[in-house]
């Protein structure tokens, strides 16, 4: 297997925390490499239920060891609170099956106060983040005035850290969004007693996973969001500040590109989004709210509504170039059961009649953009217990023909359920 990524072909909640989990059976470790606890990943086992947000999504295996990478950003109070509802629930977060890097930056108080100040600032205009300080911490690494995990093994260099830090976005923050920030000796004083908490976690991944390779291991790199909210190639301005695309995990892990063999694409058998802006396919009826409700269509971190609709090549196309997919992971199939016709987009009708079978950069052009589709009939049969191909009713296999037609990329699996097995193995993997 050597090194496989996972990533979210849409704009996350593909599925990613189950299928990752599923194939954690056939790895040694499993990494996270990019975002922070803007994600929120889920995994079924024997009707138990687990939403991890940093920690990667093989933790739930006692004998995988997992690892979160450079490019994470780690908010350490919510990775703390994150070990003790796991423990609680018998799960081992021990170092010597959790290692965190080094370089990843920390989510400090103002990353999450500015967050919040600005979107409450934007008002109808707002991204609708998750207001969990990811884009001012990137904005901070960036700015090379960021604090990384190392800083918090060596508290005079933290303390400065953090008040070199604070002193701008204190000031911006009270003046500019009149929101007041606890003293930067207070955050130190918390952020060192997190320090002394996770020094046993904290080592050179990059280091540990290159030695792991040279072993003979197999790696699980583990996305998270989706390739459309990616920073550089997603729905811009309306994208998280990470890169979900697959090349940011040789980036975020600290590994060069010639280890990664395969691709995977998870590809929601609809379209959902969270937040703000385009969604070509969005749809504002009842067989949107079918969606929703069928398919549970909340958000895993904010609880928040998701907006809902067809499944949309056009993207899918785009996220398999921009990822290099190799083969896609369908899932939430078993949603769509029990709808008599289902919708695939396949291209944009632009406002001048010509067809786009790609997402343009400009938003205006794709606000002016209705979707072409192609319709497909449904059908009644439930495959939630379905584990062959053959299992599946015709009308089912020939919407997914449809889609691997349409994006040219083979079905590698096909998840029917939230339960972990719930999945179909395709005979080629
Ligand atoms: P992630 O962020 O990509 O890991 O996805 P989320 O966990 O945010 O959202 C996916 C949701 O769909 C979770 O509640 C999963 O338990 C659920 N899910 C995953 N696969 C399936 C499936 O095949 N069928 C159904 N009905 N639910 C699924
Ligand atoms: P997983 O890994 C769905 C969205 C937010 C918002 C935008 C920017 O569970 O698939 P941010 O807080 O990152 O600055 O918000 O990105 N977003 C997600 N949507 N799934 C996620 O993660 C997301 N992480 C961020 O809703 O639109
Ligand atoms: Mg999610």
């Amino acid at each position: 297997m050597a090194c496989v990524v996972v990533v979210g072909s849409q704009w996350g909640d593909e599925g990613k925390g189950k299928l990752v989990d599923l194939l954690t059976q056939q790895v040694d470790a499993i990494v996270r490499f990019q975002g922070g606890n803007n994600a929120g990943h889920t995994l079924v086992v024997n009707d138990e239920k687990f939403i991890l947000h940093l920690i990667p999504s093989g933790i739930l295996h006692q004998d995988k060891v997992c690892y979160i990478g450079n490019g994470v950003i780690i908010d350490p109070n919510v990775l703390i609170n994150e070990f003790a509802e796991l423990n609680e629930r018998g799960i081992s977060t021990a170092p010597q099956r959790l290692r965190i890097s080094d370089r990843a930056h920390v989510i400090l108080p103002h990353h999450i106060a500015l967050d919040k100040a600005r979107e409450a600032a934007l008002g109808e205009a707002a991204i609708g983040t998750t207001c969990r300080g990811i884009g001012p911490c990137y904005e901070d690494k960036a700015a090379r005035v960021g604090v990384r995990m190392i800083d918090l093994l060596e508290p005079d260099t933290l303390k400065a850290k953090i008040a070199q830090a604070m002193a701008e976005k204190s000031f911006l923050l009270r003046k500019f969004y009149d929101t007041p920030l606890p003293s930067s000796d207070e955050v130190w004083r918390d952020y060192a007693e997190y320090g002394r908490i996770l020094t046993p976690y904290i080592t050179d991944v990059s280091l540990e996973l290159h030695e792991a390779i040279q072993a003979g291991q197999n790696l699980l790199f583990e996305g998270a969001q989706g390739i459309h909210l990616d920073l550089d190639h997603g729905t811009y301005p309306y994208v998280t500040s990470s890169n979900p695309v697959a090349g940011s995990a040789c980036v975020g892990a600290g590994l060069g590109p010639q280890h990664f063999s395969k691709i995977i694409g998870l590809v929601k058998a609809y379209t959902t989004r969270v937040g703000g802006g385009p969604f070509l396919s969005e749809l504002h009826d009842a067989n949107g709210n079918w969606l929703r409700e069928k398919g549970q269509e909340y958000g895993s971190t904010t609880g928040r509504p998701r907006r809902c609709g067809w499944l949309d090549t056009v993207v899918i196309r785009q996220a398999v170039r921009l990822s290099g997919i190799t083969s896609l992971a369908i899932t939430k199939l078993d949603v769509l059961t029990g709808l008599p016709m289902l919708r695939i987009c396949t291209g944009y009708q632009k406002a001048d009649g010509g067809l786009l079978s790609y997402n343009s950069a400009s938003l205006l052009i794709q606000s002016e953009c209705t979707p072409v589709y192609e319709d497909y009939p449904g059908w009644e049969e439930d495959i939630s217990t379905a584990r062959a191909y053959a299992d599946l009713p015709a009308n089912c296999q020939a919407y997914l023909q449809a889609i691997t037609r349409h994006v040219g990329v083979p079905l590698g699996y096909i998840s029917v359920s939230p339960e972990r097995n719930a999945t179909i193995v395709m005979e080629h993997n």
